[in-house]
C-alpha cells in the first residue's frame, strides 16, 4: 500500500470510528524531504490519495490543495523525531476534554490506569495554548515532541506521533481512549504503582 493510501485509509477508519469529526484535525507522512499531509478544512471522511497536499520540509507548498494551518506543527514534529514518519493531530472528545482540564499536570495530563497506556509512552507533555496554526506552535510542539510521542495542545486537541499512520493513529486511539477512563473514573481510579509501570517499560520497550 502506498503511503497516500495509507493516509486516506487511517483517516476514513478514524472517522468512521467517531474518533474525527467535521473537517477537525489533520494527518501527515514524511517521505524522504517530503510531507504529505490533508488539505485545510477537509474531512477525513473523504480524503483521496490525488487530492492531499504537498510540502517540503521548509514548509513550502509543492503540490496539491492547500495544506493544513498546521503544517508548522507536523515539521517540528519531524524534526524533532528523527525516526518519526507519521502525525496524527485529533479533536477526539475525552482527550480534548483533558486538554481543557483547569487543573491539570502540564509535564504528563493523565494517571496511568493501563499497561497498554505505560508501554506506549513515557508521559503526556501539555503545550500551552496558542491559536490553530500559529508559528509558534511550532518550537512548542517540537520541545515537547523530543519527551515523549505524544502530546496534548491545552484547549485544543492531541498529537499522535509514529513510525508509520498505523502506529500514529493507534497511540492517537490510546490516549482517546486512556482519557475516557480518566472520566469514567473520576476520583475513584487505582492508578498502577511506578513499580508496575517501570516492569512493564523495562518487559515491553
Ligand atoms: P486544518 O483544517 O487547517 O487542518 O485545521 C484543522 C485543525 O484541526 C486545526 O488544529
Amino acid at each position: 500500500m502506498s503511503e497516500r493510501e495509507d493516509l486516506v485509509t487511517v483517516a476514513r477508519s478514524l472517522y468512521l470510528r467517531g474518533y474525527t469529526f467535521g473537517t477537525a484535525g489533520n494527518i501527515s507522512v514524511r517521505i524522504g524531504e517530503r510531507v504529505i499531509i490533508s488539505p485545510t478544512n477537509s474531512s477525513f471522511a473523504d480524503l483521496v490519495e490525488d487530492g492531499l497536499a504537498e510540502v517540503d520540509m521548509d514548509g513550502v507548498h509543492v503540490a496539491g490543495p492547500k495544506p493544513s494551518k498546521e503544517v508548522p506543527f507536523h515539521l517540528a514534529v519531524y524534526r524533532a523525531r528523527p525516526d518519526a514518519n507519521a502525525v496524527v493531530h485529533l479533536h477526539s472528545c475525552h482527550a480534548t476534554a483533558v486538554s481543557c482540564l483547569a487543573d491539570l499536570d502540564t509535564a504528563d495530563a493523565m494517571p496511568i490506569y493501563t499497561p497498554y497506556y505505560a508501554m506506549r509512552l513515557p508521559c503526556l507533555p501539555v503545550v500551552d495554548y496558542l491559536p490553530p496554526g500559529d508559528a509558534a506552535l511550532g518550537p512548542a510542539v517540537e520541545a515537547a515532541a523530543a519527551k515523549s510521542p505524544a502530546l496534548l495542545l491545552r484547549n485544543h486537541g492531541s498529537i499522535a506521533i509514529g513510525r508509520s499512520l498505523k502506529e500514529a493513529s493507534a497511540l492517537a486511539e490510546e490516549i482517546e481512549e486512556q482519557a475516557k477512563l480518566h472520566f469514567l473514573l473520576g476520583s475513584r481510579g487505582r492508578n498502577l504503582t511506578a513499580e508496575q509501570v517501570a516492569e512493564l517499560r523495562r518487559r515491553f520497550q
